[in-house]
């Protein structure tokens, strides 16, 4: 049985050993839908290993029942953003093929910056990819093709296949779900082909976890005081957002946590920041739970901060001892 792989619960960078039973060449696919596409890829590569990406629990669970039940063992479903696995866990040059198939439009200008083909995406799909690695997209939506084309054709690391930015025919194409209803409704599909040629590239550095963050302050007040004085609040940290959501204590153990979401470009995380006592009278410990399986990132490392001075500068004699925590 497959257990729901999530991009939260793996090693950072991905190691092959942990997925499969041996390392092969890896081939992607982002948002794979019901995970047909993802199991025909595994079926007709067995010296592939295929790994798909998927936001939908739903699709997550569905693909996974197939691929038991099929008996694949080359193709592996993780739940996580396309974006949070190209930043966290993909190495530089280690893919050798991206497939995306339909990706949602976001059809509203104010949605855009939502869409998964963007310059940012682009750039790090490139830098994933392996010498002469493949990327392929298909989108039946006219806009969003002259949109990923202009991406695509300002791309030095990406080589076009064709002669035009794209063709509405692909030999041999396996058709996903969406593209079968696509097809009967009579909706065109555009399909990309490039290659990573032999420019150089940028490589947007894989983002690695951090040491856990700590904070430790001194404060008269209980945590149950702490709790009651507590404002739900959102702010922006660097490049992160975190919002402070509700809080609770523990009276008898005089505890608190802080329900926090804390959003980065590349990771979103849900977890609960604890404050915890320490043996010496009205010092407290602030530091991450594992709540949401939530990882050390740069924003979490802020959010730690934020809880820690916020609870330090509630009382005039509260005050930040030391800090354990990235810049
Ligand atoms: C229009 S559906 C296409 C599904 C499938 N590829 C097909 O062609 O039948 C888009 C899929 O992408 C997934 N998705 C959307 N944004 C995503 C993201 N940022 N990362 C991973 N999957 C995403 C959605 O959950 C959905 O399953």
């Amino acid at each position: 049985m497959l257990r729901k792989l999530n991009i939260l619960t793996l090693d950072w960078p991905l190691r092959q050993e942990r997925l499969f039973a041996r390392a092969q060449p890896l081939i992607v696919e982002i948002g794979f839908g019901n995970g047909d596409f993802l199991i025909h890829l595994a079926q007709t590569q067995p010296d592939r290993n295929i790994i798909g990406v998927e936001i939908s629990s739903q699709s997550m669970d569905k693909a996974e029942a197939k691929i038991d039940a099929l008996g694949v063992e080359n193709a592996r479903p993780i739940h996580a953003r396309g974006e949070t696995a190209l930043a966290h866990f993909f190495a530089p040059e280690s893919i050798s093929e991206f497939h995306i198939n339909y990706p949602d439009p976001w059809f509203k200008k104010k949605h855009h910056r939502r869409r998964f083909i963007q310059r940012e995406t682009v750039d790090l799909l490139t830098s994933r990819l392996t010498a002469a690695g493949r990327l392929y997209l298909a989108t039946d939506i006219r806009e969003y093709a002259e949109m990923a084309g202009a991406v695509f054709a300002d791309t030095p690391g990406l080589s076009n296949q064709f002669d035009k930015p794209w063709v509405n025919r692909l030999e041999d194409r396996f058709r996903t779900k969406y593209e079968r209803k696509g097809d009967r409704e009579g909706r065109r599909g555009h399909f990309f082909v490039y290659h990573r040629n032999e420019r150089p590239v940028a490589h947007p550095p894989l983002i690695e976890e951090l040491e856990m963050p700590h904070l430790f302050l001194y404060s008269p007040l209980t945590a149950a005081e702490i709790v009651d004085r507590f404002q739900a609040s959102r702010r922006k940290l660097g490049d992160a957002h975190v919002a402070i959501l509700h809080a609770f204590a523990d009276r008898k153990r005089n505890v608190a946590v802080f329900e926090v979401v804390v959003e980065e470009p590349s990771i979103e995380q849900h977890t609960m920041i604890m404050l915890a006592p320490r043996e010496e009278a009205g010092e407290y410990i602030v530091r991450m739970t594992s709540l949401g399986h939530a990882r050390a990132t740069l924003g979490m490392h802020r959010a730690v901060e934020a809880v820690g001075e916020w609870v330090a500068g509630l009382d005039e004699a509260g005050m930040v001892l030391e800090r354990k925590l990235r810049g």
